[in-house]
């Protein structure tokens, strides 16, 4: 059983990665692969295009539009992935401005796409489809926040004098994902974490908090001191600007607590 895990694992990979130089074949010269939310928006948003000169929307943006506007997100996994790749498949084909899915904040800045028929075949769609529909969450898990277990989290404040902050989510809360994939994928986000914090990451329909803890609405964010003290326990989802306030206020109430100690 262990061997045909394995054998999928690899063709899995191997798949993957012919989505990928497919992508990189045809698709890469218009396409950037990544660029974080945040820039994206004021890209966009504020200055039209004449910050980042992007010849096209990213590939991240196009894989989370795609997904959010195809079909059913929350429905069957494989019936939307097959939703979103004949549609891209299509699109690709005969580009289509009325049909785009892109926000008009985006779209103005770009010139309608050039038919690929001809260049790209069906097959070679389908392998790009496929990675196209993981892209979005792939880039966020390998670039946001590293999140550790509750116990090792622990140990290690004791350790390196840090506080422990959970972020209490769900798999389907809408504002978790939005904060993962705008604000904890900031290198300035990052960084402050690392420097002191230790951050734990607990989905609260599956499991329960630590230490009989509560959370009323989800994302919520739990501040521990490295004796077990609760800091905070701030409800909501953030700004980027407002979040690394929140982490300064942990902060100080961690030092205040250990002056009065
Ligand atoms: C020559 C540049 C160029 C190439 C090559 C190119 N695109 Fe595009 N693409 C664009 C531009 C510009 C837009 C935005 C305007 C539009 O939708 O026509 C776009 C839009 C799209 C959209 C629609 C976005 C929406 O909001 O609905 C999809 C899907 C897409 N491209 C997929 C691909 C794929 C997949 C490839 C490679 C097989 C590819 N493109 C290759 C320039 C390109």
């Amino acid at each position: 059983m262990k061997i045909i895990g394995l054998i999928a694992a690899m063709l899995l990979s191997v798949w993957a990665d012919e989505g990928k130089m497919l992508f990189e074949k045809h698709c890469l010269s218009c396409h950037t692969p990544f660029v974080p939310m945040l820039e994206l928006k004021e890209n966009f948003a504020d200055h039209n295009n004449t910050l980042l000169k992007l010849k096209a929307p990213t590939l991240n943006q196009l894989s989370y539009r795609l997904k959010q506007r195809i079909g059913d997100p929350k429905g069957d996994k494989e019936i939307h992935r097959m939703e979103v790749i004949a549609f891209m498949s299509s699109y690709v084909m005969n580009p289509d401005r009325d049909k785009s899915l892109c926000l008009d904040e985006v779209m103005r800045a770009f010139d309608t796409m050039p038919s690929l028929k001809g260049k790209v075949s069906e097959e070679e769609l389908e392998e790009i489809g496929t990675y196209l529909y993981d892209f979005d969450e792939e880039i966020v898990k390998q670039k946001s926040v590293k999140f550790e277990g509750f116990e090792k989290a622990l140990q290690r404040a004791k350790k390196e004098d840090k506080i422990i902050m959970i972020e209490a989510m769900s798999r389907t809360c809408h504002f978790c994902r939005k904060m993962e994939r705008e604000v904890m994928i900031d290198t300035e986000v990052i960084r402050a974490i690392e420097r002191d914090f230790i951050p734990v990451s607990i989905d609260i329909s599956t499991h329960a908090l630590p230490l009989g803890l509560k959370a009323e609405l989800t994302p919520s964010f739990i501040f521990i001191d490295k004796y077990g003290n609760v800091l905070g326990n701030i409800p909501g989802a953030w700004g980027k600007q407002d979040f690394l306030a929140l982490l300064k206020e942990a902060k100080e109430a961690a030092k205040s607590k250990k002056a009065k100690k």
